[in-house]
């Protein structure tokens, strides 16, 4: 819709030769000046829409960034000076009449897209920031995107539920940012680090299809995919299974994408997440390229080369790599795969010798001809490539080739199109924490599957095996929700805890709202959040998620404009029965 006002009869960056001939009146910043002749100047005046040219009496003092109005008439532009990169390219505006509305500082950085400056100062200086073309696209990104997926939800049954920011402790696994009480000194609320509970509550209580653009907080170290404060599509339905939740999801994300892009994903494929961590090394596998984890524990099972004597053997093989690394790239990846655990990297090239494809320099000579031969076939290296082999317990195996071949491999998270992917079945807990018990795999409330219910009585490695019905969404190798079928049994939700080695009373003191709710007729549920930030992010190209929010913390976590986090006066904290810091 034309967004005309009392001022504009225009958008700059919409005027066009149709507009030929018409008298305009437009308003915005002045991006660039450029003198033209004896007595007059050419201002590019720019509004979120774009730029349009106009030219102006040399008398009026119009500096960058100052806030113009402009009437004039417009005009086709003389055939050598058409602009055909611009979208008004062929027009300019003849002005009559300029009013400057607000004069301005000179900007604390150039705006346009080449000039690389740093963050804080861009954050500093935000608001000037996101009069960027860039900006003004990522923030109407993020707008297509949440108005879609409202929409897709909303189509669907669901119904927005706000749920409280200050709540008790929720179990996310991350850090919690903490309030403190004034009507109780000493005491705290916590911020939520999701509206899990409360979606669970919902359910209960009978809303049957919960949704919300909720916002989290988390005090977790930040990272191009990580802030403090983020956004989820958080959602919850009741009488459902995993599938139901996946066409609900998948159904939302496809409106995402399309209102972005134009074109509408249909392929949401799943992986189970054994097959990930053992083709992938990675619970959030990158499908984007191939370079997969081959197994070739059988293949050295009677090795006589001390470096593969270990519990298993992996390798991956990198298209052509043996022309295109370097000794040092080698040596730099060999140091990688070691500060990530390993013992150390064999590395081989594949070579040509009477026309076969044999195996070469690196570790070769370690190995008997049947071993290369078992490497090459069970790989399907080819002369040219790189082999990398990784011997040590299975999980390190898994984990270390799995950074390996991203290393080698991934494109930028916006290259190569759009894969998203589910990843199901994972395990219930992760392995074990310092104290020697099982840590959640995704959050205490997740439905063991069916099957495997005896097994929560079992003990240690055993517990392992225990496969939960939680699920995650991947896109181009990035986790972009998780969510899983609930425990909706007071009974099952008390093994699990037992397991987790949460005692009865803790477990009544933190969550026994929840499992009060249980008792009073919770129906089967099931849900997902997926993280707004990130999707967004990707849709608009971006390889960090500060991109695509319009006042971020920088990667320390502070605020440059606002000075968050700052001090508060002695009194204040008094008030709160805090201490001040000496
Ligand atoms: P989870 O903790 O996996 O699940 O979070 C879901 C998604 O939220 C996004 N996300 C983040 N985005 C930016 N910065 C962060 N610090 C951050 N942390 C998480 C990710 C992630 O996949 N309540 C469960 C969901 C459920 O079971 O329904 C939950 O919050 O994209
Ligand atoms: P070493 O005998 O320890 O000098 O190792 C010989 C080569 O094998 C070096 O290139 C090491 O990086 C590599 N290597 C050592 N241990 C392992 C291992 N566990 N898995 C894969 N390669 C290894």
């Amino acid at each position: 819709m034309e967004q005309t006002t009392s001022m504009r009869t225009h958008m700059c960056g919409r005027i066009n030769t149709n507009d030929i001939g018409s008298e305009v009146r437009v308003c915005g910043w002045v991006d660039r000046r450029r003198e033209h002749g004896e007595h007059l100047v050419f201002i590019d005046l720019r509004d979120h829409t774009g730029v349009v040219q106009c030219v102006v009496d040399q008398n009026h003092d119009l500096r960058s960034e100052y806030v113009v109005q402009m009437i004039g008439l417009v005009r086709q532009r003389p055939e050598d000076t058409a602009n055909p990169e611009l979208a008004t390219g062929e027009v300019e505006i003849e002005v009559r009449l300029v009013e400057v509305l607000a004069t301005a500082e000179p900007p604390p950085f150039p705006l346009d897209e080449r000039t690389e400056v740093d963050e804080t100062i861009r954050l500093r200086h935000r608001y000037v920031d996101l009069r960027k073309a860039r900006m003004q696209r990522n923030l109407r990104v993020r707008a297509q995107v949440n108005s879609a997926i409202r929409r897709g939800m909303e189509t669907q049954g669901f119904v927005e539920v706000e749920t409280p920011m200050l709540v008790a402790s929720t179990p996310e696994g991350a850090r919690d940012f903490v309030v403190p009480s004034r009507k109780e000194p000493g005491s705290f609320y916590a911020l939520p680090q999701s509206p899990q509970l409360f979606k669970q509550l919902c359910m209960v209580g009978g809303v049957d299809r919960y949704y919300q653009v909720a916002r989290c907080l988390r005090d977790e170290d930040l990272r191009a995919d990580r802030q403090f404060e983020f956004m989820q599509l958080d959602a919850e339905a009741s009488f459902v299974g995993q599938d139901d939740i996946f066409r609900f999801i998948s159904f939302a994300i496809a409106e995402a994408t399309e209102a972005v892009t134009g074109v509408r994903p249909t392929e949401f494929p799943r992986i189970s997440w054994l097959d990930a961590m053992e083709r992938y090394g990675s619970d959030k596998p990158d499908v984007r390229f191939g370079m997969e984890l081959v197994e070739l524990t059988d293949a050295f099972a009677d090795t006589q080369a001390r470096v593969f004597r270990a519990p298993c053997v992996k390798g991956i093989c990198m298209p052509g790599g043996a022309a295109t690394l370097s000794r040092k790239e080698i040596d730099s990846l060999v140091e990688a795969c070691q500060r990530w655990g390993a013992k150390g990297l064999a590395w081989m090239k594949v070579a040509q010798r009477d026309g076969l494809a044999v195996l070469d320099a690196g570790v070769a000579k370690f190995l008997s001809a049947a071993e290369s031969a078992a490497v090459i076939s069970a790989l399907g290296a080819n002369v040219g490539d790189m082999v990398f082999l990784v011997a040590d317990e299975h999980q390190l195996v898994r984990h270390v080739l799995g950074l390996l071949r991203l290393e080698l491999g991934r494109p930028a998270v916006n290259e190569g199109g759009l894969h998203y992917l589910w990843v199901v079945d994972f395990p219930l807990f992760e392995g074990f924490g310092a104290d020697g018990l099982p840590l959640a795999a995704h959050h205490p409330f997740t439905m063991p599957h069916p099957h495997d219910l005896e097994l929560l009585g079992a003990s240690g490695e055993a517990l392992l095996g225990v496969r939960s019905q939680a699920y995650d969404l991947v896109l181009n190798g990035w986790e972009l929700g998780s969510g899983s079928v609930r425990i909706h049994r007071q009974d099952i939700q008390n093994k699990v805890f037992a397991c987790l080695g949460i005692p009865p009373d803790e477990a009544q003191r933190k969550f026994g709202f929840l499992l009060d709710a249980l008792s009073y007729g919770a129906p089967p549920h099931a849900g997902f959040a997926f993280g707004i930030d990130r999707l967004v992010a990707i849709l608009a190209g971006e390889t960090n998620i500060r991109e695509v929010i319009a006042f971020p913390k920088t990667q320390s976590g502070a605020d440059p404009l606002t000075n968050a986090p700052s001090l508060i006066d002695k009194a204040h904290l008094r008030e709160l029965g805090l201490r001040p810091q000496t």
